[in-house]
């Protein structure tokens, strides 16, 4: 019998409610909170075991104790590192093997989180520098919603730029009200006050801001409205998270000013990871 396919009936509540066994690499925690922004987008947030550990930005594997071998998914981490629950933010997909059923998830039902996390999306993975993008789209929000909240990601950083492109502006809903808890949370705002800035763009929908990311960085727009210079690979450090498309054509742009592709093991000025979906 490998590791994994060891059984432990762990003492919390959330396992021993669950009808099929759990496996040794895997929390059964309870879910505490669900909000849903719109029919495709909720959030939800979790008990935290106290052994776990993760550096913002990374992701974890989370399924549903409704299997003998349920289906994982990797999910971001939407909670800083200090906050005594996990968050996640989710899209819906309809007849996705996993969110089918996450999405009908209440308060007190049970979520599997596979032990280890692990992830490109961290502050580790970037040299220093004066400015960092965070660049998403859609549920790729969710790693900088843990970053944003993290005190590291200033100590590092002079400035934090987070670019939001959704079809729709209610899909902006999560992101704006991040920000708004960052910058009045007694620790993080501190640091986030006047230095946190969020760049919304909305494609399928009227809106005062509109247009891909790309576009508005192709065309300048960008800059021109934060006031700043083109990308400086001297001075300027990225982190995108999108789909796989939105990666591709994101990264070629940065490229272009320079940037050069780094990981945990060789740090440099951006980094990728795909927000994954089904
Ligand atoms: P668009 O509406 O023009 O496709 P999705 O939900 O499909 O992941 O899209 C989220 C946001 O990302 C949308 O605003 C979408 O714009 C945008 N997007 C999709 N593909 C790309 C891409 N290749 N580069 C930049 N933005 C993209």
């Amino acid at each position: 019998m490998t590791q994994s396919d060891e059984v432990s009936h762990a003492s919390a509540s959330a396992a021993s409610k669950s009808a099929f066994p759990i496996p040794a690499n895997v929390f059964a925690e309870t879910v505490t909170h669900v909000h849903h922004y719109t029919d495709r987008l909720f959030k939800f947030r979790i008990t935290r075991p106290a052994s776990f550990r993760f550096r913002s930005g990374e992701f974890v594997m989370i399924g549903l104790p409704n299997a003998e071998r349920p289906v994982f998914r990797a999910y971001s981490v939407a909670s800083p590192s200090w906050d005594e629950e996990v968050e996640f933010y989710s899209i819906k997909v309809p007849d996705g093997p996993l969110t089918e059923h996450l999405q009908k998830i209440k308060v007190g039902d049970t979520v599997l989180m596979r032990k280890k996390p692990t992830g490109t999306l961290v502050n580790d993975a970037l040299i220093p520098g004066k400015r960092v993008y965070m660049f998403s789209t859609g549920t790729g929000l969710a790693p900088f919603a843990s970053l944003i909240r993290d005190p590291e990601t200033y100590e590092k950083f002079d400035q934090v730029i987070l670019t939001h492109t959704c079809r729709e502006i209610d899909e902006l809903k999560y992101g704006e009200e991040l920000v708004e808890l960052c910058n009045n949370d007694p620790l993080v705002g501190e640091f986030a006050k006047g230095r946190l800035i969020h760049y919304t763009s909305v494609t399928r929908q009227e809106f005062p801001r509109m247009g891909r990311i790309t576009d508005l960085m192709e065309s300048g727009k960008l800059f021109k409205d934060l006031g700043v210079p083109p990308i400086d690979p001297e001075v300027d450090r990225a982190m995108i998270c999108g789909s796989m498309a939105m990666l591709n054509d994101t990264k070629d742009m940065l490229e272009k000013f320079g940037l050069v592709e780094g990981s945990n093991a060789r740090p440099a000025s951006y980094v990728v990871e795909r927000a994954f979906v089904d």
